[in-house]
């Protein structure tokens, strides 16, 4: 995964790629490399290892920056380290031809075989050189222009893809094309932008065609967009669509980071995912994509979810308030593990993908499983128009807006409150959630932004108990009911910003095996909030007092047992047992945040990890 931009028009295209290169960023940050072209000096390419950041400082040294078409690219290697050599764009043997590429050539090894045969030489370690010198081979075999060469060689080459590509010998027109990972091409006055997501382009223009899966397109000066079909060359009409995104939605606005930003932006977000959907005093709940399939819901035999990561763990929260408050059982798989072990679907079965990106390799290819057991699919998805909402039958959005921290936070809280209310409806439908109980929960949803605004005041809180633990190597979480949960999540959030070893662990487990961690050097954050097994948990956290553990405990305002036990409480307001994943997860989000922080960490793009994973 990573992120593309390519610009073809009037202005100088080098801005427009950096700019764009750097909102991308969050899907990829090891390499960074950009292609311009002008007539006089032909191609140029410049390109390194490390961050857009560092690319700009590299292409002041020498390298020309002007020219009206550019190609960008910020990597997250797949094949080969992250080095310059490696990085992205890739030239042709002959020089004629540059691409970008982002996702996986699966059959790399076979293809560059042959190629090696013919006499092609390599210099990178990567399956995307291979993929630009078998668009060259086709175009000389066929001496045929490149949009037809790309599509033939595509029709070759097994594994996920969104590519740009450029030939000098015709420099007005850009080649791209889609399998598995986003592309969307912005449609401006002479002008077009291509990008993993709109953010690049959003401040040019506001509309833009989404490729599909399968589609390629040949963006060509002052021409009208020709989008074909790659299996079979067929023409597709573009759709072009108006952009909802703004560009305040995608910039810090005034916080260190986006991290803490999306933290913040969650009462409002929460706010924005049941906006014109929960109506409390009417006692209504309804989403358009489960009003319409309500009897799909109403007759299935079980609810399966497949997601990953932190939207995995908001399936974990619905399964609780799924059985609870419809009695239809549910199971959660992860969809990278339900993906390749024959599971059971059956066609009552309802399968709800979770997925903050909608692009999520191993969910896309989970859902794909289901449909074609004849399983309803339901899409939770953020990015509006992603691969995994196009693919579900229907579904619900979380109108969380644009979320670029790599750690997940507003997308966990929003993805719950979409399921919830989905939940009270199917409860109501059914009878199995009594009438008191539905309007109180309406009524308690209604409450939960101004709680999570609450919650947020443990912002020193966290601060404070984040000086106090930062050099801790490792972190137990631990919950019971909805907030086992919301102690995985708080582990993981830890773990891939701050790089803690921490582990999420039902609080009651913890004496079948982690108990053995505990010693005085152990911070133990507890989830123990009133409502929910409190005396169960108490006694788990004088377990852990017993054996001399540090314990962090996230209660509910007024607590005084815990308190006592505790070395460190941070109160959170009161709301019902099912709802408080949600106000109970503002802490720890807090915490790892800020832990990170004074550890030096990259918290937007920490080592290793991508915003959206779209290989498997
Ligand atoms: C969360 O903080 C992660 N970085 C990651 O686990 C993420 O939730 C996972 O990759 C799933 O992404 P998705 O919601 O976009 O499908
Ligand atoms: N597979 C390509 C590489 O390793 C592209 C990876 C990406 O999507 O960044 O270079």
């Amino acid at each position: 995964m990573c992120g593309i931009v390519g610009y073809i028009g009037h202005r100088e295209a080098y801005p427009i790629v950096i700019k764009g290169l750097k909102r991308l960023e969050y899907r990829g940050y090891d390499s960074a490399g950009v292609m311009l072209y002008d007539d006089e000096s032909g191609i140029k390419v410049c390109k390194t290892k490390g961050k857009v950041s560092d690319l700009e400082a590299k292409s002041q040294e020498g390298f020309s920056i002007s020219g009206n078409i550019g190609i960008g690219h910020t990597r997250w290697a797949t094949h080969g380290v992250p080095n310059d050599v490696n990085s992205h764009p890739h030239v042709s043997n002959s020089g004629d031809l540059v691409i970008i590429h982002n996702g996986i050539i699966e059959n790399y090894a076979p293809l560059k075989e042959e190629l090696i045969k013919r006499g092609y030489a390599f210099k990178s370690d990567t399956d995307t050189e291979v993929l630009v010198n078998l668009i060259e081979e086709v175009q000389k075999n066929e001496n045929i222009k490149l949009g037809k060469a790309v599509q033939i060689a595509l029709n070759q080459v097994v594994g996920a893809y969104a590519i740009a590509v450029f030939d000098k010998k015709n420099p007005n027109e850009i080649v791209a094309a889609r399998l598995g990972s986003p592309l969307a091409i912005g449609v401006g006055e002479g002008e077009y932008f291509i990008a993993s997501d709109a953010s690049p382009f959003i401040e040019y223009t506001s509309n833009a065609v989404y490729l599909e899966d399968g589609e390629m397109a040949n963006i060509r000066l002052h021409k009208p967009l020709k989008i074909r079909k790659i299996k079979d060359d067929s023409l597709v009409d573009p759709y072009i669509q108006e952009l909802q995104m703004n560009l305040e939605q995608i910039e810090k606005g005034g916080y260190d980071h986006f991290m803490l930003k999306e933290i913040y932006e969650q009462p409002s977000v929460i706010k924005d995912t049941y906006r014109g959907r929960l109506h409390a005093n009417e006692g209504i709940v309804q989403m358009a994509g489960v009003e319409d399939n309500l009897e799909k819901f109403l007759n299935a035999k079980r609810i399966l979810i497949v997601a990953c990561g932190t939207s995995w763990h908001a399936g974990l929260v619905a399964e609780y308030i799924f059985e609870e408050f419809t009695r239809i059982p549910v199971e959660v798989e992860y969809a990278s593990e339900f993906r390749y072990r024959n599971p059971i679907i059956n066609k009552d079965d309802v399968v709800i993908a979770i997925s903050q990106s909608g692009e999520t390799a191993d969910t896309m290819a989970a859902i794909k499983l289901a449909k074609e057991n004849g399983a309803f699919v339901f899409g939770v998805c953020n990015v509006v128009g992603s691969s995994i909402s196009r693919e579900s039958h229907a579904g619900a959005y979380t109108h969380a807006g644009p979320e670029i921290g790599v750690a997940s936070t507003k997308a966990f809280t929003t993805q719950i409150t979409v399921l919830t209310m989905i939940a009270l409806r199917l409860g109501k439908a059914k009878g199995t959630l009594s009438n008191p109980d539905f309007h109180a929960y309406l009524q308690e949803l209604e409450l939960i932004p101004e709680k999570v605004s609450e919650a947020l005041e443990t912002n020193d809180r966290a601060k404070e108990i984040a000086a106090a633990f930062k050099d801790a190597p490792n972190c137990l979480y631990l919950g019971r009911g909805y907030n086992f949960p919301v102690a995985l999540e708080g582990a993981l959030k830890l773990k891939e910003i701050s790089y803690i070893h921490a582990e999420g662990y039902p609080a009651a487990e913890m004496k079948h095996g982690p108990i053995a961690l505990i010693d005085e050097h152990m911070p133990v954050i507890v989830i123990a909030p009133k409502q929910g097994h409190y005396d169960k948990i108490v006694s788990n956290i004088q377990e852990i007092k017993s054996r001399s553990g540090k314990i962090i405990a996230v209660v509910t305002k007024g607590d005084t047992q815990v308190r006592e036990l505790a070395d460190y409480v941070i109160e959170i307001p009161e709301t019902s047992d099912a709802l408080s994943p949600l106000i109970t997860t503002i802490p720890l989000q807090l915490l790892s945040y800020y832990i990170a922080v004074m550890r030096g960490c990259n918290v937007d793009q920490p080592r290793n990890l991508a915003k959206s994973v779209t290989v498997e």
